[in-house]
Order: structure tokens, then sequence, then C-alpha cells
């Protein structure tokens, strides 16, 4: 690096003007005086490790900390259990493979590809057995989803609880699936007319099943075999899992084995006993599937304080509907009192996370951080009031209220609950 460069004004500075500097607002420093880490380091003075060190890539040990995270005391065992996506510290809108969270009801199953089949039986013209080398011949089809599960901000539902949007909002991640449209493999068993529900069950021991109408299964629901371009990973089903865009990730079924098309639901465990949502009198809300369009800011957050002080400051956070896309968030740093339109960035695809960022001068007083969704179908996330005055304060599920950050003059920030 020249001298001039070291002491010289920055680009940053040359292209904001003196006018910034002197207001203060300028967010990188001006010369090797200010920042003496400028100096020759020892990664500048030696060679690096060779291709190959690792055939497999992992992350820089300086993003350790960037992994999921479980609640111990939130299940009794964690072969059934759940850990959350690291959402505080990731940008843009792709969730990375090794850091989705998982959900699972009897522990990752160990499958092996060569001897894994997936069956269609029920009522259906030919019941048939496919080997993983028989979907393969399918016509496939890359589509990017988010999956949440409908228990996602279930602990916050009488009040903020947890102090990190990783554990109120990380059960979520939102990858490319390459998959083959579920209607072709239906249509290679030929439905019958009174087939008009389907069953989706796992290969692993809890044999997860979930009954899933023929409309939705005819329509955008994938066998997917890769996630981002790789091999879907064990804890996310591998070899094949269904997916079921916009719909709640209960019905996601992972290690996928059998579909069974019949003409009623089957009522199982999991759409009866569990991701129901018991009301005020006594009645149930079932099959509740499509996901409420939602927002979160992500940073400042709990696990993701401003650390530069006042000046200028990056808001971001995610948004999504189970219903379509989101042409807008709103954002407010004052609990309410004034909204601002955020910058969406990325692609807005259905039924995908969306991007959004507010970029903004901190003056270093305290905040009020929340966001507010709008979806393509012109719905409005709601408060947790309003959530509350709906379905009572018996639920888990299916919590889409909008979240409140407090940060404090130092930039640290805390879960509350204003509205
Ligand atoms: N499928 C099977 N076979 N077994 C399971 O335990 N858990 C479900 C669903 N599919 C589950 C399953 C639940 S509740 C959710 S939220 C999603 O998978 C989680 O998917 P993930 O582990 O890829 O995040
Ligand atoms: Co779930």
């Amino acid at each position: 690096m020249t001298d001039e460069n070291q002491n010289g004004p920055s680009r940053r500075a040359f292209l904001t003007g003196a006018g910034a500097v002197a207001a203060g607002t300028l967010a990188g420093k001006a010369s090797a005086q200010d920042d003496p880490a400028i100096a020759i380091k020892p990664w500048m003075q030696e060679l690096g490790d060779g291709v190959d060190v690792s055939p497999y890539g992992m992350p820089s040990p300086y993003e350790e900390d960037v992994k999921r995270r479980t609640v111990e005391w939130l299940t009794a065992d964690p072969v059934s259990s759940i850990n959350f996506t690291p959402i505080h510290a990731l940008d843009g809108t792709i969730t990375p493979n090794g850091i989705c969270f998982e959900r699972h009801h009897s522990g990752v199953a160990k499958v092996d590809p060569a001897e894994h089949r997936l069956m269609i039986n029920g009522l259906v013209d030919r019941e048939l057995v496919f080997t993983m080398e028989d979907l393969m011949r399918f016509p496939r089809e890359n589509h990017v989803y988010f999956l949440e599960c409908a228990a996602n901000s279930g602990m916050e539902w009488r009040g903020s609880q947890l102090n990190g949007v990783q554990f109120t909002h990380g059960m979520i991640h939102n990858v490319q699936y390459t998959g083959i449209p579920l209607r072709l493999l239906l249509e290679e068993a030929g439905v019958q007319a009174e087939g008009k529900w389907l069953l989706a069950e796992g290969a692993d021991a809890a044999g997860m099943s979930r009954s899933i109408p023929m409309e939705k299964a005819l329509d955008d629901c994938l066998v997917a075999f890769k996630m981002n371009g790789e091999a879907l990973r064990p804890e996310q089903g591998y070899p094949v899992r269904l997916v079921v865009p916009g719909w709640e990730g209960n019905m996601w079924v992972k290690w996928l084995r059998r579909l069974e098309v019949g003409d009623q639901p089957w009522h199982h465990r999991e759409e009866t006993s569990k991701y129901t949502d018991l009301l005020d009198d006594g009645t149930a809300r079932r099959f509740t599937w499509e996901m409420d369009a939602k927002s979160v800011v992500t940073s400042p957050s709990p696990q993701a304080p401003i650390t530069h002080g006042p000046g200028p400051t990056v808001l971001t956070g995610l948004a999504w509907s189970g219903r379509g896309t989101i042409p807008r968030v709103d954002v407010t740093i004052d609990g309410g009192i004034t909204w601002h339109e955020a910058r969406m960035s990325g692609p807005s695809t259905p039924k995908a996370l969306h991007r959004f960022y507010y970029d903004f001068e901190w003056d270093g007083s305290p905040l009020l951080v929340q966001s507010r969704a709008h979806d393509s179908t012109g719905y409005v996330q709601p408060t947790k009031d309003q959530l509350r005055e709906m379905r009572g304060l018996n639920s888990i599920y299916h919590n889409n209220g909008i979240q409140t950050w407090a940060v404090d003059a130092d930039g640290k920030a805390e879960n509350v609950e204003i509205s």
C-alpha cells in the first residue's frame, strides 16, 4: 500500500465530501494514525494452505459462532427436539445448508439411498414403488422456498421470552430445492376420482405423517432430493423429502417413503393433538396450513447489537408469506410513531424469504425497532395484541405478530413487547 493511500483521504471520504467528515457521520477512518491495524499483517508475509487442505470447505474459524443453537428446556430429549437457524448472523435470502434449523420427532434417520424406496398406494390405478434411480428419470424443477415450522415464535405468544432472533424466529430456512413435481408421480400412478387426500409418511422411527389435500399435491408440491445444488443433508430428509410451498413445516415430510391416496384426511397425531390452535371458546382451529405473512428485524437484535456507535446504521431483516411475495415492509425505530418504507433487496419470488434494509443515521438515543410485512394479497402483518384478540392466549402455533427490539444507548438490544 502506498503512503498516499495510507495517509490521504479514503475513497469513502472523497465520495461523501468534507461536510460529512465534519458532521461526524463517516463510517470509515481517515488515516493510519486513526487505525494502526492497517499495518502489514502476518498473513501478508507467509503462504497459506494449498488447495485440498479442506476438500469440503468450512467457514472461517472467526465465524464459529454462526451456528444452530437449541434451547435446552424446550424439549425433554434431543431426538425429539428442535434447533434454530442463526438468522441474526446471515444476510441475503438463502440459508446455507449446514445451518438450516432441524426439527426431528425421532432423530435423524440414517437412510441408505440404494435401499430407500418411495411407494404410492391407496386410491390409484397402479400402486408403484420407486427407487432413487427411478425418481431421477422424471423431469425436475428448481425453486426457492422458505420452510417455517408452525411453532416458530410459539414461545412468544403470551409475551416476550427468548432473547435472540435466532430463538424467537429461527425455525425457518430458505433454500433452492431441486425436485420432481409431485403431480408427475401421482399422474404415473393414476389418482382415482375419489382420491381427494394424500397421506405423506416418513421413513424415520416416528413414521411422521400428514394429510395433504389433493389440490395442493397437484399444485406446487415437490419431491425434492437436492438443496442449494447438493444432496439434501441427512438432517433435512436425505435422500428425499416433500416440499409443500408456503405451508407449515410439519407437512414437509422428510425421508419420504410413502404417499397414500385416500378420500378423506387421516386425522393423525400431527393434525389433531399437534399443529392445531385451541381457541378461547374451547374449539380448535384445524388445518391452518398456509403460513401468514410475517417479518422480523434480524439486525439490530439481541444477538446482533449495534457496536459501532452513532452515525450511519444498517437495519435489516427478513419477510415472507405463504401466499405469495412481499412487495413492501414498513420499519419503525420509534415504536410505531413513525413508519418508513424499507428497501427490498434481492429476488422476490413467491413463498420465499425476502430481504429488507433500512439505512439510517442513528443519533445514539434508545430505539424501539419493529417491522411490518405486507404481502401480495394485501394482507398486513398484525400486532401481537391483534393476534391474541382473535385467537386468545392458548395458542402456540402460527404466531406471526410484529416483533419489537428495544435498543439502548449502547446499542444493546432486548426482546420486549409494546403492542
Ligand atoms: N418429517 C419426518 N419424517 N420427521 C419429522 O420429525 N419434522 C417436521 C417436518 N418433517 C419431521 C418431518 C417438522 S415439525 C418440521 S418444522 C420440518 O420437518 C423441519 O424441517 P427441517 O428439519 O429441514 O428444518
Ligand atoms: Co415443525
